[in-house]
């Protein structure tokens, strides 16, 4: 008996002995995502300085800012959680407010309300026992983006079993919504295109199914002609006003007609641009080989067949002053910026920019390109900044059909003042040009939606406005992007949008440094959200990852036709914001033939039931509902439409 005892003892004690304390600042934290630029930091507050909260000091700990994920996988083991939490001291604004959400094995374990600036830490202390997945969140409180510093102050685990492991997000296989496209021909694309009288005009009919195919166009105006093997359309502009034409496209498996209608005027982007552009996969490494790839690719897998057609190049294929500021090894991309009359002169990565757009034109696509209005672009090469006209003049001459207006070094050169035409000169300048040009260029405004761009970027010929910073930072938040986006629907509108920057998906770079592609961070649902979310905004879709690393998952996504036609519908409606809960929301977008392009939304980290409501779509009646991930009607509805949405999914479907 006694020895019976001696051994129970012995192993209680054994057991308190091994549980054993882990400090949270000593486990791998590049799992730790964080909204924006910069880096949470450890043992110090997110601006560098101590961490601080309500003046109590902390030695050790994490100071992020909201919005910030971190996952840990445990071994059911873990005994306990404990740390003080609060807004930092140090965050620049009065009003920074947070709130810290603690989330174990899909259950809301602990929260911390909103916390202001200036208030006290609150102290964590909570039971781990069988937990096996665990979340910790720092959110921001409502909308507000009040640079929202948050320290998680002496974060700790009490362990009995293996030490947490952070990870990246909870696992999720990739499934393929996305079927197949038939055998058959399929015409997809937009129903109406601008173009302005006389221009040089592009188009190849977008169309899935098995080639070899034959492609005809009833009533195509005579300045345009169509090659019947390729279905590309080349030619010049009609005269001004509308042309009606039919396509018709046949194969061995089938036929399949569609109406077109060119709009020959002033207007260009009557749908929302589609495209591809470099920036987020190659960034300073781009060459004149990987557009063509591009070009290569985007026909070879099928992105064309749906819609794709701009292969644009960002920043970087021009000269860097002495040396590359973010590469500067490499002597390819440091040169004159001008020759003797002036002219712009490409680095030795773009032998010849000619040769480049006829290689991309030939095959039915549309280049584009990119400067900025300051002597020099955000990367520190040559800008346009007193040659504007010369740079579009010659933009046009190598066939550019596209370009990308940043903003970088220019508030350099403007007048100190920052009144709002200070912030409009440079691209009224450039929209003047462009619309004298003898060439249809799309203009898109990359000045991070200053002066509320929104309401002048269409007066000023512009066609998409870049609506806030640089995504690539904060992949992390674009159901919050989404929202803030949505927040200037009222000024979308054919021929005019909001651009809330590019899809990336697939292998992206780190847009925080000049990072090779790499699997991107998002879930599979959030792959999907993110296609879902920009559709239904009627934002510009520019794929921006590494073309030549497209697998079947990522096409899935970028490529179902029911989903581009919610993004290409001809009435040009950017989805409206019906809040439901703090983390759901619906998107409601109105579609030229009546029927409603929906998005049931959960931002949050748990699974949510979504319902939409018929009141909240403006519509009445039984209504058939189709899912259009899967390409599949899900029945008739009486008054409103119920789903479960997993954490970070979009549920899309169309009502009519
Ligand atoms: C800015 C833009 C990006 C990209 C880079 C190029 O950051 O917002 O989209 O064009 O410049 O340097």
């Amino acid at each position: 008996m006694k020895r019976i005892l001696f051994v129970v003892a012995l192993a209680v004690a054994s057991a308190c002995l091994a549980a054993e304390t882990v400090p949270l600042t000593s486990l791998d934290l590049a799992n730790l995502h964080f909204e924006g630029w910069s880096k949470p930091k450890v043992d110090k507050a997110f601006n560098g300085k101590p961490l601080s909260i309500a003046g109590q000091k902390f030695r050790n700990g994490i100071g992020t800012r909201a919005l910030s994920t971190l996952w840990l996988e445990l071994d059911g083991r873990a005994q306990k959680f404990l740390a003080s939490v609060g807004v930092d001291d140090g965050a620049p604004n009065e009003a920074a407010s947070a709130c810290f959400i603690i989330i174990g094995d899909g259950k809301k374990l602990w929260t911390s309300g909103a916390m202001k600036r200036g208030e006290a830490a609150k102290a964590v202390d909570i039971n781990l026992k069988g937990i096996r997945s665990l979340l910790l969140k720092v959110d921001h409180v409502g909308e507000s983006n009040n640079f929202n510093h948050a320290d998680w102050a002496e974060p700790r685990f009490i362990v009995a079993g293996a030490k947490p492991r952070t990870v990246n997000a909870p696992a999720e296989k990739k499934v393929i919504l996305t079927p197949k496209p038939p055998r058959a021909p399929r015409i997809n694309g937009p129903k109406v295109y601008g173009c302005r009288p006389g221009h040089p005009f592009i188009y190849r009919i977008p169309t899935t199914g098995e080639r070899p195919m034959q492609f005809a166009a009833d009533g195509l105006p005579s300045t345009l002609r169509l090659d019947a093997e390729t279905g590309i359309i080349t030619g010049n502009a009609p005269a001004r006003g509308g042309h009606t034409v039919t396509f018709r496209a046949r194969n061995r498996y089938g036929s399949a007609t569609r109406a077109f209608k060119i709009v020959s005027g002033d207007t260009l982007a009557l749908t929302p641009p589609m495209g591809w552009n470099h920036w987020y996969a190659h960034y300073n490494r781009v060459t004149d080989v990987m557009m063509r790839e591009a070009a290569d690719v985007m026909v070879r897998t099928g992105m064309a067949d749906v819609g794709y057609s701009y292969v644009n190049i960002d920043d970087c294929w021009m000269n860097a002053p002495s040396a590359d500021l973010r590469r500067p090894t490499d002597p390819l991309r440091v040169g004159p910026f001008r020759d003797a009359a002036g002219n712009i002169i490409p680095n030795k990565h773009f032998p010849n920019m000619r040769a480049l757009t006829d290689y991309i034109h030939a095959k039915g696509l549309k280049a584009g390109i990119y400067t900025s209005p300051g002597p020099l672009t955000c990367g520190g090469y040559c800008g346009a900044y007193q040659h504007e006209e010369q740079d579009a003049r010659l933009f046009a001459e190598w066939g550019f059909d596209f370009l990308k207006y940043d903003w970088c070094s220019y508030s350099k050169v403007a007048a100190a003042d920052k009144s709002l035409d200070m912030m409009k000169k440079p691209y009224v300048l450039m929209g003047g040009i462009l619309k004298r040009l003898p060439r249809d260029v799309v203009f898109n405004l990359c000045q991070y939606g200053m002066g509320d761009v929104w309401e002048w970027g269409a007066e000023i010929g512009g066609h998409c406005w870049r609506t806030a910073g640089d995504l690539g930072a904060e992949l992390n938040r674009i159901f919050a992007v989404a929202l803030k986006n949505a927040e200037h629907r009222a000024w979308s509108k054919p021929g005019a949008w909001n651009d809330p920057d590019y899809i990336q998906i697939g292998y992206v770079g780190d847009a925080r440094g000049e990072g090779m592609p790499k699997p991107c961070p998002l879930t599979p649902t959030e792959q999907y959200s993110f296609m879902s979310l920009w559709s239904l905004m009627a934002a510009p879709l520019f794929y921006s990852g590494d073309m030549s690393q497209l697998d079947p998952f990522t096409l899935n996504v970028l490529c179902n036709p029911e989903v581009i036609e919610v993004n290409q519908d001809p009435l040009g409606d950017s989805a409206a914001v019906v809040k439901l809960t703090d983390d759901t929301f619906l998107m409601v977008k109105r579609m030229e033939d009546g029927s409603r392009a929906v998005g049931l939304c959960n931002r949050g980290e748990l699974p949510a039931t979504i319902t939409a409501k018929w009141s909240d779509l403006g519509i009445t009646g039984k209504k058939i509902v189709r899912d259009l991930w899967r390409q599949r009607d899900l029945g008739k509805f009486h008054g409103q439409f119920t789903a479960p949405v997993p954490r970070h999914g979009v549920v899309l479907v169309r009502v009519r």
